[in-house]
């Protein structure tokens, strides 16, 4: 068990960095040598999370922790040794923890993240990542700090659908010929016209101040509760301080398949037009375009995301992308590949479909099958460390996301200094990378 050791080392090394006095509380901290068993905190107890129980059974699940008691006693069913705690602060403190899967709502999650990685924690954070471009780079500074002792992911399992793979041999191998612009696309519609009324008091199993967490203050409605167990995050991920609407819902799933697929970088100019801007809500409508740099294999491009009605072009006539409700489109000089989550289909340029200029990998040298994506992340955390959609990764891909909104509500075309995190051409840009936080909450503690 090297890695818990060095985990244990790193834990000492951590605490003092952050000014924290957090200290392993057991002899042999981490996964128990015997089993091999992570000690999990599984924060945000219900709704998403439930797709986590049958995965997590096999850890010890020694604390859950939910703003709404009753959330607690759905999982304590599952996991009736848990600690229960209804503020993730105190419970980021329980003794002997190893790792932390986070189901909360978006604007928590790179709150709880920070937080968790600067007390020795491996993340599993569902997505989005961040919601504003400060959150993303804060949450990657801090893992690309300690990525030699954490394990991470960002909770976008639909990258191991084996197409994800496909996709990325295509376009490495050139079955498009050299990239021209690529974009991914997403069609939920859910507008609303702003923040909910006041609206009764929340029940007594709720702790309504501490969902809103760090945001600002907003009256109860159980209009923000009303969802299933699962697509609740469908009743307040649109509304700006809660969440980021399509961008990071979707968004995240849908932009991973060209991202996976481009290698990319920071962008260093986006531009976004849509609905009108509105303070309270996010658009519906949304394109957005990013300048990604080139990089070793191929030329700089354009990559969009466009949801709720705007679409790309169609590549021909025969092909109605609306029939795919998200999707992704590679342009290059000889053909246009166009992907779904699960399939795709390879449009050659020229008339007699040749496609002599492509070798197909053989079965030797494909990308490697994920199995099963949370379970990459346990099997990381207890060695190796290595997962597909780690904080890198995954955060410089919501930072670019981010920053389109940034754009949009800016009314204009920004410049982008991704090595320091700077909109170089407008500073009423620059102010809005941030959110602003209710007294009392820290972004990086
Ligand atoms: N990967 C996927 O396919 C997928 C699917 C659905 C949702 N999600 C993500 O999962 C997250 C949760 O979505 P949901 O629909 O379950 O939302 P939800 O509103 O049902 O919240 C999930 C749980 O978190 C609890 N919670 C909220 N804030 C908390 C806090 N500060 N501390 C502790 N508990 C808190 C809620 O009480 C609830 O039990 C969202 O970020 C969403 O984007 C991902």
């Amino acid at each position: 068990m090297a890695n818990t050791l060095q985990r244990r080392e790193f834990l000492m090394t951590a605490a003092a960095g952050a000014g924290l006095l957090v200290l392993p509380s057991r002899t042999v901290f981490g996964a128990d040598a015997a089993n091999s068993k992570l000690n999990i905190a599984l924060i945000g107890a219900w709704g998403r999370a439930m797709a986590h129980y049958d995965g997590l059974i096999h850890e010890n699940v020694v604390a859950i922790c939910d703003v709404d008691e009753k959330h607690l006693d759905v999982a304590a069913e599952k996991f009736p040794k848990a600690k229960r705690y209804v503020d993730w602060r105190k419970c980021l403190d329980h003794k002997g923890l190893d790792a932390v899967v986070i189901c909360t709502c978006d604007h928590t999650h790179a709150f709880i993240t920070n937080w968790a990685m600067n007390r020795g924690l491996h993340v599993y954070c569902e997505k989005p990542l961040a919601n504003s471009v400060e959150e993303a780079r804060v949450v990657r500074a801090t893992y690309l700090k300690h990525k030699d002792k954490l394990a991470t992911q960002v909770g976008t399992q639909r990258h191991q659908y084996e197409n994800f793979n496909r996709v990325r041999e295509l376009i490495l191998d050139g079955a498009v010929g050299d990239l021209k612009s690529v974009c991914a696309w997403g069609n939920r519609q859910l507008p609303r016209p702003g923040y909910l009324p006041a609206e009764g008091a929340p029940p007594k199993t709720l702790h309504y101040d501490l969902w809103l967490g760090p945001s600002p203050e907003h009256p109860y409605n159980p209009g923000y509760f009303s969802g299933q167990a699962g697509a609740n995050c469908l009743s307040w991920n649109m509304y700006w301080d809660f969440g980021s609407g399509q961008v990071g819902d979707m968004g995240s799933h849908t932009m991973d398949l060209a991202w996976n697929a481009l290698d990319a970088g920071l962008p260093t100019a986006a531009e976004g037009t849509g609905d009108p801007v509105n303070p309270e809500v996010t658009p519906v409508k949304l394109q957005m375009t990013f300048q990604i740099p080139a990089n070793d294999w191929r030329p700089a491009l354009p990559l969009t995301w466009f949801q709720g009605g705007a679409m790309p072009k169609n590549p021909n006539d025969e092909m109605d992308l609306n029939k795919i409700d998200h999707g992704a489109m590679f342009t290059g000089t000889k053909g246009v590949l166009v992907s779904g989550f699960e399939n795709r289909i390879l449009l050659p340029n020229n008339e007699d479909g040749d496609l002599s200029y492509y070798k197909h990998r053989d079965k030797e040298h494909v990308l490697p099958r994920i199995h099963n994506f949370q379970r990459e992340w346990i099997d990381a955390c207890k060695g190796g460390l290595k997962t597909s959609c780690d904080f890198d990764y995954a955060g410089k891909m919501i930072e670019m996301m981010m920053l389109g909104l940034v754009a949009y509500r800016a009314g204009k075309a920004v410049e982008y200094d991704g090595a320091n995190g700077r909109v170089t051409n407008s500073p009423e840009a620059e102010a809005l990378l941030c959110r602003k936080y209710r007294k009392g909450w820290t972004l990086n503690g």
